[in-house]
């Protein structure tokens, strides 16, 4: 098998004295969806900051396409492919679509940047039409959406979603999931997804991580840990 594309070893990160991560071990290969699913104040946010640098892993390594970036400054990090829409959008309210789009391709510009935005536009035809309107008055899946675009604007090799169904109606989270798959299947991006929405996540991932209290319990496939009794019991109670 190839090396992963990310790896995460024994990784820990600390917020001052609390320690958030406790020796997180994780493996993302090329062209996967792998999710992170647990509950609130898991530490899923943080393992998706670390990854890019802010917070620093305080112990471990992470690598990225064979390379140490463990130590590397967060724009070092992304200009090597990573992509992330955080959790809360953090979207700019007052920039246009148009403006917000363009702050994603960082520093591509001119016919670069028009074809990334033809392929942001292909799989959310809502943003096209909505090119002039500011960021702040979107709709929150559209906003949603906006900030997968922005992400993608860079052409990204590993896209980290946080949470993008958070507080949206099941069928714009079927949109913004079907979405995912379709990129993944038509360019073979490679995802790492952290969701609070367990069913739909591991129903769209190759395989699946659960992180309780910064420390991963269990891991496996997404359709065999669906079907685990304590991850129903845990994540999937009261349906879907
Ligand atoms: N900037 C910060 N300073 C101090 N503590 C923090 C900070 N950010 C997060 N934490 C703490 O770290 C722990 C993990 O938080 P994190 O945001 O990673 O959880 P999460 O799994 O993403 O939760 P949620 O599902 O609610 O988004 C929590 O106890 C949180 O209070
Ligand atoms: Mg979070």
């Amino acid at each position: 098998m190839t090396a992963p594309l990310l790896r995460l070893s024994g990784v820990t990160a600390y917020y001052g004295a609390i320690q958030a991560l406790k020796g997180v071990d994780l493996e993302v290969h090329q062209g996967e969806i792998v999710t992170l699913i647990g509950a609130n104040g898991a530490g899923k946010s943080t393992l998706m900051m670390t990854i890019c640098g802010t917070p620093r892993a305080r112990d471990g390594r992470i690598e990225y396409d064979g390379t140490d970036i463990t130590r590397l400054p967060t724009h070092e990090i992304m200009r090597r492919g990573l992509a992330q829409a955080p959790e809360g959008r953090r979207i700019f309210p007052r920039m246009s679509v148009q403006e917000n789009l363009l702050m994603g391709a960082h520093g591509r510009t001119g016919p670069h940047a028009a074809a990334s935005a033809e392929e942001v536009f292909a799989l959310f035809p809502r943003l096209k039409e909505r090119l002039e309107q500011r960021g702040g008055t979107l709709s929150g899946g559209e906003q949603q959406m906006l900030a997968i675009g922005r992400a993608l604007m860079s052409r990204p090799r590993l896209l980290l979603l946080d949470e993008p169904s958070l507080g949206l109606a099941p069928l714009v989270v079927r949109q913004i999931f079907g979405a995912i798959r379709d990129l993944n299947r038509a360019t073979g991006l490679t995802v790492l997804l952290v969701e609070q929405n367990a069913y739909q996540a591991l129903r769209l991932a190759n395989r699946g991580y659960v992180l309780v209290n910064g420390a991963i319990t269990m891991a496996g496939g997404g359709a065999e840990l669906l079907a685990r009794p304590e991850i129903r019991a845990a994540y999937l109670e009261g349906g879907h």
